[in-house]
């Protein structure tokens, strides 16, 4: 799977932190028909606010820097053109074929395009007894000392898929805490490594594009730093808290070339949903409120169907540490696991996304739940545990099963990494973090060098001058009028 622009990493001034629970907010309005964009703040030159869809997002301008209403971004005061300035420019208007369309499968297909009428489709129309039941194990949040032996025991070589292969997960990383030796080994044996975000800040999905560039490129920066997880390999992300970002977190999927989000909860349904491409308006229903609404093509979801059982026992959940599951013990965790697999292995065989945060790794009885079912899915000769990437592979070129023991992008032996074997001693590192008027120690392992402090918005390398990340991208095709201003910095 190609990547269709890529991203250049420039040292430079403007980082922007949004504040848009600010009161001002509500005085402000996006001029009509300009659509989206900045505007200087009619109060301050210091502030200004960025439109996105009529709705104004309040940001503040880094410490010592001005808003400049001719150029648009923060600069130093002697050089910004303090705002508003009355302009005569042709209002740039969006086209309303912008907003997502029902599916239509006449004109999406695969590879680049895939959607069904209620989401619930197989790829291709093939039939559920000739394709593969795939499994995502899913792992959010930090890797550390405390989860990673409890991820070796499910992911470490113990079970096989039926080529022979180990199975595979996804982890959805976030910064503080993390161990980056750790995460590079995942890595190098052939684990995927996706994006949460650098703080797994509240509220995110009401924030402005340079907010989500910031946690999310910025965690993507220091996967690479300090795991030595190059770009290319780092395909997929999910919002903290399953609240997508609407149109603004998959601008930024778009911009910066990723493959496909993971944020997105199908509400409990007889019929799991397949992943699909934004081409179209979502399939189901929006729980969170906070779904995409326009359409960004060829850009994958993969979905979280919600898990439950017939009797409602334990509840709902797209992540299965949510349901309450406590009080049971292992062999009712691996009944309740296999009846709401069934929901999937005798339908229509959508992958089955099993989707964890480290507490069910706390809790005795779920975890040896776990590896029971572990035990019994990877007996049946048509179930594979996959990447979310490899899945979309298969998705995006389907194979009946008895091709899969040829398929390479499900084949360990066929499979480069190119993430540097791991260092036998990483550096463990003891860094400054200041949050609030505090200054903390946080401990972060690495096989590079140590920073000066502790990596985070805006200055994922640890340098210790923070707001020096500027983010911009580039892509084969025009970029939009306002990265093009500030390419020329
Ligand atoms: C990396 O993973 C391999 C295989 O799972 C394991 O044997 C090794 O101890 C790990 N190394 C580190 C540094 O965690
Ligand atoms: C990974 O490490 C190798 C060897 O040190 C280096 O050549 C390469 O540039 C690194 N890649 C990334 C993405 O940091
Ligand atoms: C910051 O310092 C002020 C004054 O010393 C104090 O009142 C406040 O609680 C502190 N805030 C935090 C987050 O520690």
């Amino acid at each position: 799977m190609n990547k269709f622009s890529f991203i250049v990493l420039v040292l430079s001034i403007t980082t922007i932190s949004a504040q848009s629970k600010d009161k001002e907010k509500e005085e402000f309005e996006c001029p009509p028909n300009s659509g989206n964009g900045n505007f200087a703040d009619p109060v301050t030159c210091r502030r200004f606010y960025q439109c996105v869809d009529g709705y104004p997002y309040l940001n503040r301008c880094p410490s010592g820097l001005y808003f400049d209403d001719v150029q648009k971004f923060c600069t130093f005061k002697d050089e910004a053109k303090c705002g508003p300035i009355a302009t005569t420019a042709s209002p740039v208007t969006e086209a309303p074929s912008d907003i997502a369309q029902r599916c239509n499968p006449a004109e999406c297909e695969l590879p680049y395009c895939y959607c069904s009428k209620d989401g619930t489709n197989i790829p291709k129309d093939l039939n559920a007894e000739d394709i593969p039941q795939m499994i995502l194990l899913t792992f959010d949040g930090a890797v550390n000392h405390n989860n990673y032996p409890q991820y070796m025991k499910v992911l470490g070589g113990k079970y096989t898929n039926p080529n022979g292969c180990p199975i595979k997960g996804t982890f959805f990383i976030s910064h503080e805490y993390s161990n980056y030796l750790h995460i590079q080994n995942l890595s190098y044996t052939g684990h995927e490594i996706a994006v949460e975000t650098i703080s797994l800040q509240q509220g995110l999905q009401d924030k402005g594009y340079e907010e989500w560039v910031g946690e999310m490129i910025g965690m993507r920066e220091i996967l690479r730093h300090f795991s030595n997880i190059s770009n290319s390999e780092i395909n997929g992300m999910r919002a903290p808290f399953l609240k997508p970002g609407r149109n603004t977190q998959y601008k930024v999927i778009e911009d910066f070339g990723f493959i496909y989000d993971s944020s997105i909860v199908v509400p409990p349904n007889k019929v799991p949903s397949w992943p699909y491409t934004l081409d179209y308006k979502i399939p189901h229903e929006c729980k969170s409120g906070t779904c995409p609404t326009k359409t960004f093509p060829g850009v994958w979801e993969v979905p979280l169907n919600t898990h439950y059982v017939e009797s409602f026992e334990g509840g709902i959940c797209p992540y299965l540490d949510q349901c309450v599951l406590h009080n049971h013990d292992p062999e009712e965790v691996l009944e309740w696991l296999q009846e709401d697999f069934s929901r999937y292995y005798e339908q229509n065989k959508a992958p089955y996304m099993m989707a964890f945060h480290t507490n069910w790794f706390q809790i005795k009885e779920l975890e040896q739940g776990l590896h029971k079912f572990l035990e019994w899915a990877t007996s049946l000769p048509d179930v594979w545990f996959v990447t979310t990437t490899q899945a979309l592979q298969w998705i995006t070129d389907p194979k009946r099963n008895k091709e899969l023991n040829t398929f390479d992008a499900w084949d360990c032996r066929k499979q480069t990494t190119q993430t540097q074997r791991p260092c036998y001693n990483g550096n463990k590192c003891g860094l400054a973090f200041k949050s609030g008027n505090v200054t903390d120690t946080r401990y972060m392992e690495t096989c590079r060098e140590c920073p000066n402090k502790f990596p985070w918005l805006g200055d994922s390398e640890g340098t210790g001058i923070s707001g020096r990340d500027n983010y911009i991208y580039q892509s084969k095709e025009p970029a939009p009028s306002e990265e093009n201003e500030n390419e020329k910095k």
